[in-house]
């Protein structure tokens, strides 16, 4: 079937159908999530975790997003595909539009999706000004892992939770297409909801979201060590690979998937 585009994502927050995304880094496994009908595949920098054996999503370069983001867009047609601008690769406006450039040229990424400080929102404007779609990625950052002492719930505070919606709606104006919000307690993507007109997607982030997304390697239960709360085990109930990408897929779609017990009150 047709490839999805921005505008399909646009409907998608205006008639309140869920956005279904799931991280994928192989062309099998992204079939796979094709079949089952997810919307979006995120080639995440959680490669570097769930391919690669790092602790942290830090050690990734631009060249392994690139080779996971080819192996993946060259076996699916429908899903939009985003490719993650790992650690230091949006260190400025410039570097970040070279290396955004390649992931779109060298490896038909349909977008890019960023963490990043307070120069995030400059460097989102200098993509979109490219012609770059670009996804701004608030809440907690994983790359910040070392800054931060691990990986923790961000926005719990009224000051922290109001800075998120504020840069939220600063990386509209700068001209993002998509928010992804991770790890944040569910007021605060209400918030963002509220003050922004683009998909807003959740990990982490409650129900108020336009879609959801998973890591595929928490959600089939192959990873190791302890699970975030938010990560259901779709594998347990299908046991089958495909089964469980649909099964997320017909939960994120009907509201079954988050429960309050997935997120942060
Ligand atoms: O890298 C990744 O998989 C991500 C998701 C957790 C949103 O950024
Ligand atoms: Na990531």
């Amino acid at each position: 079937s047709k490839p999805l585009n921005l505008g399909d994502f646009r409907t998608m927050r205006a008639n309140g159908e869920a956005i279904a995304c799931l991280t994928a880094y192989d062309a099998a496994f992204a079939a796979a999530q094709e079949a089952a009908g997810v919307d979006l595949i995120l080639v995440g920098d959680s490669l570097g975790m769930v391919i690669q054996g790092h602790r942290s999503t830090v050690p990734v370069a631009v060249d392994d997003i690139l080779y996971h983001t080819r192996c993946v867009t060259r076996s699916v047609t429908r899903p939009w595909v985003v490719a993650d601008m790992p650690f230091l690769s949006v260190r400025s406006p410039d570097y970040a539009v070279e290396q955004a450039g390649r992931l779109m040229q060298e490896a038909d990424a349909a977008m890019v999706k960023l963490e990043g400080g307070e120069s995030q929102v400059d460097v989102a404007r200098a993509l979109a000004d490219q012609g770059i779609p670009v996804c701004g990625h608030l809440g907690l950052q994983p790359q910040l892992f070392y800054k931060l002492g691990g990986f923790k719930v961000q926005g719990r505070e009224a000051e922290a939770a109001q800075a998120i919606v504020d840069r939220a709606k600063a990386l509209e104006q700068a001209g993002a297409d998509m928010i992804l919000l991770e790890c944040v307690p569910n007021a605060v993507t209400q918030g963002v909801v509220e003050a922004t007109s683009v998909p807003v997607i959740g990990i982490g982030a409650g129900p108020h979201a336009h879609g959801q997304i998973l890591v595929m390697h928490d959600m089939l239960n192959v990873t190791t060590g302890r699970k975030p709360r938010f990560v259901k085990d779709f594998m347990a109930e299908t046991g089958g690979v495909e089964a469980a990408f649909a099964a997320y897929v017909r939960e994120v779609k009907s509201g079954a998937y988050p429960q309050p017990t997935h997120g942060f009150g």
